[in-house]
């Protein structure tokens, strides 16, 4: 999993963790976090609701508030997004990395026009003239699918319909042609036709410009076609990482095995997380040992004792964090 540190070493995270203190104690949103996103790659993010795959995009971007407080390593082109001093990351954010997000009115500015949204970006982080930022305005909205661009980029985003606000909020994020997209369920507001094309979009701008995305779904058919790679998330921790072909084919962790449950091994593309036994746990109250334990049926004493480390298994980027991940591997698959 560790990549080499240097210019062109893409995203490096390292030990990201993000606590929030809140009436009932600290919860731990995002534990420990490490993984490496290189260049051009795709990196799937999935878990079910809670299990702290926002917090840990938004960790990356440094847009957490008070409550919240973050530690860890965010290296980017070998500079730490943790520590680097405002200014800088201002140029960084928005420009290098995009960030596609869950909510797209908490992104969108409700007093901005539209286009003036996208203008803005492109005036900060481009040497675009107003001609070409117009242009390139009107381009953007009609690959994100936006009819009508030239009317729309007048109007305000509550002109916007569900559908239309994320694809305008997809337009922005990708009006400098960051070379990383944070992409929190960027199509999961969208019909399949338009999700689709986005994804394709994407998939099409990793080709031409390197971009790198992590992208946050919960949709495995949407992990199998788009993803290179993938990481399982439980509770604020990766529990189990791989290339997608290796973590859909053989399973290591018992909740990345009931995730996968469900999914069809051919034919069916769109399936969506099946909901596993049992509730995820209180961030500000974890289980002793391993977060999962009271969920699984392959838990034992030392489960319940001892968290199990995310540790290599196999290839270099297979790790999982299970004590007895050998047993789930070589378990007969769920039908
Ligand atoms: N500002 C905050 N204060 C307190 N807790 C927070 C805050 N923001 C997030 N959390 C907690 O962090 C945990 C992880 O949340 P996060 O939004 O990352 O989940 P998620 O995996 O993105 O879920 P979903 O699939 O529903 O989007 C949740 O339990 C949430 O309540
Ligand atoms: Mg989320």
């Amino acid at each position: 999993m560790m990549g080499a540190a240097g210019e062109n070493s893409g995203l490096i995270v390292r030990g990201l963790t993000t606590t929030f203190d809140t009436p009932r104690g600290q919860a731990i949103a995002a534990a420990d976090v490490d993984f490496d996103v290189a260049p051009g790659e795709v990196v799937g993010l999935v878990g079910e609701s809670g299990s702290g795959k926002s917090v840990t995009l938004r960790s990356i971007m440094r847009l957490i508030r008070e409550p919240g407080h973050v530690s860890g390593r965010v290296e980017w082109h070998g500079r730490d997004l943790v520590a680097m001093p405002a200014e800088e990351l201002r140029k960084v954010r928005g420009g290098e990395i995009a960030m596609i997000f869950q909510e797209p009115m908490t992104a969108l500015n409700p007093v901005l026009p539209v286009g003036v949204q996208i203008e803005e970006n492109l005036v900060a982080h481009t040497t675009l003239n107003a001609r070409d930022r117009k242009a390139r305005a009107l381009e953007l909205m009609n690959i994100v699918g936006i009819p009508a661009a030239e009317r729309r980029l007048q109007e305000y985003p509550h002109q916007f319909s569900g559908g239309m606000r994320q694809r305008a909020m997809i337009a922005i994020a990708l009006a400098c042609s960051p070379k990383l997209l944070l992409a929190d369920e960027p199509t999961t507001a969208l019909d399949v036709t338009i999700q689709d094309q986005i994804l394709k979009l994407l998939l099409d701008l990793r080709d031409r410009l390197s971009m790198s995305v992590v992208l946050v779904t919960h949709d495995l058919g949407v992990v199998a076609a788009t993803c290179d790679r993938m990481a399982v998330m439980y509770a604020g921790r990766i529990v189990e990482t791989g290339t997608v072909t290796d973590v859909f084919n053989t399973p290591h962790h018992p909740y990345t095995r009931g995730l996968l449950g469900s999914v069809p091994r051919s034919g069916a593309s769109r399936t969506v997380l099946q909901s596993i036994e049992g509730t995820p746990p209180s961030l500000t109250n974890l289980p002793e040992g391993c977060a999962f334990h009271p969920r699984c049926t392959f838990a034992t004493d030392l489960c319940r004792k001892e968290r199990p480390p995310l540790e290599t298994v196999g290839a270099l980027g297979r790790a999982v964090a299970c004590f007895h991940h050998s047993q789930v591997a070589a378990a007969e698959a769920i039908l």
